[in-house]
């Protein structure tokens, strides 16, 4: 069978280094934060071209956090996708504010930026685009109305670690960058973890005390932004010290441990290479798959995209899929419900038909293999597959 992903082969290419790495963890007995995970931070604030980076335990935390640094809470809405996966609009929703969806794109399947600003409100807070399948959202156009409305802009890079728009990277371009290493992303760790990227100094202390149950002088620091006064160690406000354990505002429990900042140290100077021949799989994807039934997807020109995943679309999805299984070809789908139809945003009022793209996506989008070992072998036979496919 050839898989849609796979990952065995990546750490077979790196084994000596990466068990090297946690093994080293393993014997200085510190497991959660501490210097592997500054060292990354670094390291991948470089990567992307930002100041500061805070590690976290996974992407929707990443979101979660960033979220409330931006001050999102009960009563606002967040402009966001109607296709993505799930946890974009779950992290929304779990700091109490409203999800607010707009379409993608037909062509590119990212947020359809000309249909942002129709939908902000008084109550709007910010806009979260989602860089789906490693293709970066029109930031521009979006920086652009957000400046004018003064809305905060999250960006959703989960699936775009490495990503590029117009020469900046993924995640530099809002006002933060939410990444995911999930196994199976373009830079994946494990286990689970996740960074919020960020130019702002502010905005990376209030992410560095929600990662930490609100505690310690950046808990304190939230505590003062939220009751609009200035609150600091040594401020007027406060004249205090800081033991341990007092804490100023209510944060979670989110931290990278240090065993994954070490396995994702080793393989971020891969990254790039990586990203490229995912680029060189979709380009033989691209010029080499002819059957008129199956479309292609449509690069915006923006800048690269790192296929996190190749999706084409097609009328008959399950003849398709049945078709490639019986050729020992996997395939996937990336996502069968669109956000706003999902079972648990039905209070929120939105009906089949509101977002033709995104439902188009949802019913017809077929992801075929895409990673960077894939053989020379392999790509051949997925081409030869999806052009010998008929309805
Ligand atoms: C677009 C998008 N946002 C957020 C996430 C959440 O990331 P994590 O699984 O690390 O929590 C994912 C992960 O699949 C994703 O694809």
């Amino acid at each position: 069978m050839i898989p849609l992903m796979e990952l065995t082969r990546q750490y077979k290419s790196l084994q000596g280094q990466l068990d090297e790495a946690a093994l080293k963890v393993l014997h200085s007995g510190k497991y959660i934060l501490g210097d592997e995970v500054v060292r990354f931070e670094q390291e991948f604030a470089d990567y992307c071209g930002v100041k500061y980076a805070v590690g976290v335990g996974n992407g929707t935390d990443a979101l979660v956090l960033a979220l409330l640094a931006a001050g999102v809470g009960p009563g606002d809405e967040v402009i966001t996708c109607a296709m993505s996966f799930f946890a974009t609009a779950e992290a929304i929703a779990v700091v109490g504010a409203t999800p607010v969806f707009v379409d993608c794109t037909k062509e590119t399947y990212v947020i359809d930026a000309n249909a942002v600003e129709a939908r902000i409100t008084e109550r709007t807070k910010a806009i979260l685009p989602v860089h789906l399948y490693g293709q970066c959202a029109d930031m521009d156009q979006i920086n652009e109305i957000a400046r004018r409305r003064r809305l905060y802009v999250i960006e959703d890079c989960a699936q775009a670690a490495g990503a590029e728009y117009k020469g900046r990277r993924a995640g530099s371009m809002g006002d933060m960058g939410c990444v995911s290493f999930f196994p199976t992303k373009n830079l994946g760790c494990a286990g689970d973890g996740g960074m919020i990227v960020t130019d702002h100094e502010e905005l990376y202390r209030l992410c560095q005390a929600y990662r930490v149950h609100g505690s310690g002088e950046n808990g304190l620091l939230a505590y003062g932004k939220k009751k609009g006064i200035a609150m600091e160690p040594g401020s007027v406000n406060f004249h205090g010290n800081l033991p341990k354990y007092y804490n100023f505002v209510i944060g979670h429990n989110s931290r990278l441990d240090a065993i994954q900042a070490a396995l994702l140290r080793v393989k971020l100077p891969h990254l790039n290479g990586w990203n490229h021949r995912r680029r060189q799989i979709a380009k033989r994807y691209d010029e080499s798959i002819t059957n008129p039934l199956v479309k292609k997807p449509v690069c915006g020109g923006f800048g690269s995209h790192i296929y996190y995943v190749f999706v084409v679309a097609v009328e008959d999805r399950d003849g398709f899929r049945a078709f490639m299984k019986s050729h020992e070809i996997a395939t996937g789908v990336y996502f069968p419900v669109p956000l706003h139809l999902q079972k648990v945003f039905e209070d929120l009022g939105y009906q089949p038909g509101d977002m033709p793209n995104a439902e188009y996506l949802a019913e017809h989008g077929v992801a075929i293999p895409m990673f960077p070992e894939l053989s020379e072998e392999e790509i051949a036979k997925v081409i030869n597959c999806v052009n010998a496919w008929e309805e």
